[in-house]
């Protein structure tokens, strides 16, 4: 048998870890066009790690290579290496996943590797077979998971086959990989469809952890005028639990009482810069919609900055603009906001599926991204690996899947007839 030369591929002696782990971790808190928020996979790798192992498994290492009588001397080949990892650490940026210059330098790599590759193996019996210069070699993941392997083997030009033992994978490497290519390039059914009504549907790269110092904070501040003086009294001196009055005062709310000057994209946007202005410094932004009357917040609040000084300036910085806006003077927001601590991480998915979902129970729009001024930096996490089936009942990923697909078919069985109707 003719054995087959094969370089020293670039992965085999170096990588810039660093810029990789950094991308990689910073994607973790991406929402928006990420395929996690296709569907959630256990063990779904970082799409920056994938892209970049990819890369650097197709390309030559340009070290010299006697055995082959390739490559370049120590020097040159260094040079060489920092050219390549320039090229990775563009590559793994969120910012380029659809950068067509960069994504063409790395695809214009691996066609020079595989060309080389290739010429080293011209005079193999099957060369024409094996070592088509014209034609990549395909990429092939039998265990595909959530696709982030095949998919980013798409995004640097090779032809991917993904396959897994579980239908729920399956499902997402279809929908991910194989029928996207398909439609790729066609005018949108709608025409507007191509414009994102949620352009503020983003996340900026950290990880919220719940061992934090800070609490995690969920508050709501209203409009002056968002709930009638006369209810609010009543539902005080009415209602003694607690939290029975502050649902009541949701559902009150949700009516879309008084003015609602936040229905206005202008007031809006003041809303939303402000409470994105000290994300970071004072506190951590979690989620958060405004509605047309009221704004729901949940925040990690940071070491040195109290929740009443915090919430105090958002709504007075924005009272004061949106009633210079206005011309207008006088109470803008109702005194009082209601804030509730976050006991645990059941607490913190309700919550942040609640604000979420509160356009939609409003009945303002049909789905959540539809809604502009509404964000999630928040990421779910998802541990451990999966088994190829569910049905391990002493097993804990077992049941998250379980639980998963039932979950995605009362959805689906949910959201049928609008879809019908539409
Ligand atoms: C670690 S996950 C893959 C994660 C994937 N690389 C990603 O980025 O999402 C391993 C996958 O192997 C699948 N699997 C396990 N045993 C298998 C088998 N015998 N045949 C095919 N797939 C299998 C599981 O269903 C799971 O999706």
């Amino acid at each position: 048998m003719t054995p087959i030369k094969t370089p020293k591929k670039l992965i085999e002696v170096a990588l810039p870890l660093d810029a990789i782990n950094v991308a990689a971790a910073r994607e973790k808190s991406i929402r928006h066009g990420h395929p996690s928020t296709l569907h959630l996979w256990w063990a779904r790798r970082p799409l920056a790690a994938a892209r970049a192992v990819i890369f650097a498994q197709m390309v030559n290492d340009p070290g010299y290579e006697r055995h082959l009588g390739r490559g370049v001397n120590k020097e040159k080949a260094a040079a060489e290496r920092e050219r390549l990892f320039k090229i990775i650490e563009d590559l793994v940026l969120w910012e380029n996943t659809n950068n067509e210059e960069v994504l063409e330098r790395a695809r214009a790599e691996i066609w020079k590797s595989w060309r080389e590759t290739c010429a080293l193996n011209k005079h193999h019996p099957q060369a024409s077979e094996l070592f088509d210069p014209e034609t990549l070699p395909g990429f092939h993941d039998p265990f595909a998971g959530g696709g982030a392997l095949p998919l980013e083997a798409q995004r640097l030009g090779l032809e991917s086959y993904a396959s897994d033992l579980n239908p729920v994978a399956v499902t997402i490497n279809k929908a991910m990989i194989e029928i996207p290519p398909k439609f790729a390039g066609r005018a949108p059914v709608f025409g507007s469809a191509g414009v994102s009504p949620a352009k503020n549907w983003f996340s900026r790269g950290y990880l919220p952890h719940l061992d934090h110092p800070g609490l995690i904070q969920f508050i709501t501040f209203r409009l002056a005028d968002a709930i009638p003086h006369d209810v609010l009294k009543r539902l005080i001196e009415e209602e003694a639990d607690d939290l029975e009055r502050s649902r009541s005062l949701e559902k009150l709310l949700d009516h879309g009482y008084g003015e609602c000057q936040l229905a206005d994209p202008a007031n809006a946007e003041i809303v939303q810069s402000a409470l994105l202005h000290f994300n970071e410094q004072r506190y951590r932004l979690l989620a958060w919609v405004i509605m047309p009357n009221h704004v729901h917040v949940l925040i990690e609040t940071l070491k040195g900055h109290g929740l009443s000084e915090i919430v105090h300036s958002w709504k007075s910085f924005t009272a004061k603009e949106i009633n210079r806006r206005l011309g207008r003077t006088g109470e803008f927001w109702q005194r009082e906001y209601f804030d509730r601590y976050i006991r645990d991480e059941r607490h913190l998915n309700a919550t942040v599926h609640y604000i979420e979902q509160n356009p939609v129970k409003a009945g303002l729009v049909r789905r959540a991204e539809e809604w502009r001024y509404l964000g999630v930096y928040w990421y779910r996490e998802s541990a451990g690996e999966t088994p190829a089936l569910p049905g391990l009942e002493d097993w804990s990923g077992a049941r998250g899947l379980a639980e998963d697909v039932r979950r995605y078919g009362a959805w689906m069985r949910d959201q049928a007839p609008s879809w019908a109707t539409a």
